[in-house]
C-alpha cells in the first residue's frame, strides 16, 4: 500500500561489474592504502579513486559523502564516496546514518539506481549486523511522507532500487539478511505512516481497520472492543477520556500465535489519536504535534506484523486503547471520579493526563490472558522529554531481567532508552484524598508518578513502561529519522523479541 519504495536487490558477483547508474564506495577514516571494491575500481578505472583521495577533499569522516563522475569508467556514470569515521569507533549506528546520508545524496542527485559492496568485515562477529545496518540506513533515510502532496509531485522522484553485490562466500548470508532487514524497516515505515497521518484521517476507527489489515497475515487474529462492550467490562476510565468526543473509542486487540506453546507477550500502546487535553485545554502552539500520541499503539501494531513477517517462534497479544481526547460537553471535568476496570477509583485532576487513564483500563483488561510479560509503549509525558531529551525513551517497571535485555536491544538499535527509578516514595504522591489514585501529581517528576500511577493497573505481571514522549517524533532531521515520525521503538521491540525468542528455544 506504499507508493514509493525503495527495492533492495542482492547479487552476486563483484561491484566493478555491475551495471548501474552509481556505485557507492565505502571508506573508513586514515587509511591509507586502498582495498575491496574501491582498489578493484581503481585499477580498473586507471587510479579514478585514488586521484580523489589524492585532492584531499574527502577524508572518509561519519557520513561524509562526496560525488564524482566515473568519467570513462563503464559500468556506472556515478561513484559516491562515503565515510564511516575511524575504524576504531565504528559501530551500527554509524553504519546507518552513512547509508541514510549517501543514499540520500543520491536521491538528491536524481539517480535511481544504485549497486554498494558491504565489507562485512568491518565489526567483528557482527556480519548480519552490518548488512541490516546498511538496508535500514537506506530505507529509513529515504521516507518521507507525501501522500497528501499533490504540487510538484513529480519532483518526488524516488530511488528505486539499491543492489547489495557479494561474493559466494557470504551472499546467502546477506540475502537471508537483507529479507529480514526489509521487514523490519518496512514495518518501521508502516508506524511512521499511522503516527504521520493527520488526526482526521487517523481516527481510532481508521486505526482499528489498520490493525485487521495486519491481521490478515497467517497466525494473527485481532478483535476490536466497541464502547457497549467496554461499558459491560467496566471500562470506565477510557470511557471518560472518550465521552469529550464524537469518535467512538475502539479497544483494539492484536493476537499473533507464532509460538508453540506458552504464555504470550503482552504489548500495551497508548492509542490517543488526538490529544486536546480535554477540558486542562493545552496551548494552541504545537497542539498539532499531539496527532501522534497514538505513537505507542502504532508501534504494537507495527511490531506484531513484523513478528509475524518474520515468523517469529513468540506469542505475542497487543492491546491498544484508542480514542480522541477532547473538551465536548461530555467531557471528562478536573475532580470527577472514574471506577476502571480494575475496580480501583480513579481522581481525575487534570484531564490532559489521560493517556494513564486509558492504559489503566487496557493494562488490567490485558491480564485476562495471563501474559509472561507486559510492556506498554506510551507518548506518556512532556516530563520525560525534559529529563532526558528528546531523543530517548524512558525506562521505568518492575522486571530487571527484562530491562536489562531491553538495555541491550537498545544498544543494538540504536533507540535510546534510559531508566528512571521507581521508588516506594514516589507511589505516595499519587493517592488521591477522596479516591484510590489521582491521575496528576503535578509537574514534579512527571515521568515517574506517572509510571507509579500505570504500576497500580498492571496485577501480578513482570511489566516494564517506555515512555516514548521525546523520540517519537522528531523535528529536525536525524540522518536515518527524517523529521517527523520516528517508528521508535519498533526496531527496539522486534530486537528484543528476536533475543528472547531464542533465548526461549534454548531454554531459559
Ligand atoms: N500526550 C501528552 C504527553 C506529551 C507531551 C507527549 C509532549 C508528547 C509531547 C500527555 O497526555 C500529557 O498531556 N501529559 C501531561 C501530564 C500532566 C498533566 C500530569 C504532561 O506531560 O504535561
Ligand atoms: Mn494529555
Ligand atoms: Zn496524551
Amino acid at each position: 500500500d506504499r507508493e514509493v519504495y525503495v527495492k533492495i536487490t542482492v547479487q552476486k558477483g563483484s561491484l566493478a561489474d555491475v551495471k548501474t547508474q552509481a556505485i557507492i564506495l565505502v571508506f573508513c577514516e586514515e587509511e591509507k592504502t586502498l582495498s575491496g571494491p574501491a582498489a578493484d575500481i581503481d585499477q580498473k578505472s586507471g587510479g579514478l579513486i585514488s586521484d580523489i583521495i589524492k585532492r584531499g577533499d574527502f577524508e572518509a569522516k561519519p557520513s561524509q559523502v562526496i560525488a564524482a563522475y566515473a568519467m570513462g569508467f563503464k559500468p556506472a556514470e556515478k561513484i559516491a564516496l562515503v565515510g564511516l569515521g575511524k575504524r576504531s569507533e565504528l559501530n551500527l549506528e554509524k553504519i546507518r546514518r552513512a547509508f541514510a546520508k549517501v543514499i540520500q545524496e543520491l536521491r538528491g542527485w536524481r539517480v535511481q539506481k544504485a549497486a554498494v559492496s558491504l565489507d562485512l568485515s568491518l565489526l567483528t562477529g557482527k556480519k548480519e549486523k552490518i548488512v541490516s545496518a546498511a538496508v535500514e540506513g537506506a530505507v529509513l533515510g529515504l521516507y518521507r511522507y507525501i501522500p497528501y502532496k499533490t504540487v510538484g509531485r513529480e519532483e518526488l522522484q524516488d530511488l528505486q532500487e539499491l543492489t547489495l553485490v557479494s561474493g559466494q562466500k557470504d551472499y546467502a548470508l546477506v540475502r537471508d539478511e537483507v529479507q529480514k532487514a526489509k521487514i523490519i524497516a518496512d514495518a518501521v515505515c508502516f508506524a511512521r505512516d499511522l503516527v504521520s497521518a493527520p488526526a482526521n484521517e487517523m481516527t481510532p476507527s481508521i486505526l482499528a481497520a489498520r490493525a485487521k489489515d495486519v491481521a490478515k497475515r497467517k497466525n494473527v487474529s485481532c478483535i476490536v472492543l466497541e464502547k457497549g462492550k467496554m461499558k459491560a467490562l467496566g471500562m470506565n476510565a477510557l470511557l471518560g477520556v472518550a465521552a469529550g468526543s464524537n469518535q467512538p473509542p475502539k479497544l483494539i486487540v492484536l493476537e499473533y500465535r507464532g509460538g508453540k506453546k506458552g504464555a504470550p507477550i503482552a504489548l500495551v500502546g497508548k492509542g490517543l489519536t488526538f490529544d486536546s487535553g480535554g477540558i486542562s485545554i493545552k496551548p494552541a502552539e504545537k497542539m498539532d504535534e499531539m496527532k501522534t500520541d497514538m505513537a505507542g499503539g502504532a508501534a504494537v501494531l507495527a511490531v506484531i506484523r513484523a513478528a509475524a513477517d518474520l515468523k517469529l517462534p513468540v506469542n505475542l497479544v497487543g492491546v491498544v486503547p484508542a480514542t480522541e481526547n477532547l473538551p465536548g460537553g461530555n467531557a471528562l471535568k478536573p475532580g470527577d471520579v472514574l471506577r476502571s476496570h480494575s475496580g480501583r477509583t480513579i481522581e481525575v485532576l487534570n484531564t490532559d493526563a489521560e493517556g494513564r487513564l486509558i492504559l489503566a483500563d487496557a493494562l488490567s483488561y490485558v491480564g485476562r490472558y495471563k501474559p509472561a510479560a507486559i510492556i506498554d509503549i506510551a507518548t506518556l509525558t512532556g516530563a520525560c522529554i525534559v529529563a532526558l531529551g528528546e531523543e530517548v525513551a524512558g525506562m521505568l517497571g518492575t522486571d530487571d531481567p527484562m530491562k536489562k535485555d531491553l538495555r541491550e536491544a537498545a544498544d543494538v538499535t540504536g533507540e535510546l532508552i534510559w531508566e528512571l527509578p521507581l521508588w516506594e516514595h514516589y507511589h505516595e504522591l499519587i493517592k488521591s484524598d477522596i479516591a484510590d489514585y489521582k491521575n496528576s501529581a503535578g509537574r514534579l517528576g512527571g515521568a515517574i508518578t506517572g509510571a507509579a500511577f500505570l504500576s497500580k493497573f498492571v496485577g501480578d505481571y513482570p511489566w516494564v513502561h517506555l515512555d516514548i514522549a521525546g523520540p517519537a517524533w522528531t523535528t529536525k532531521d536525524r540522518g536515518y529519522i527524517p523529521r517527523g515520525a520516528s517508528g521508535v521503538p519498533v526496531r527496539l521491540l522486534v530486537e528484543f523479541l528476536r533475543q528472547s525468542s531464542k533465548r526461549m528455544q534454548r531454554g531459559h
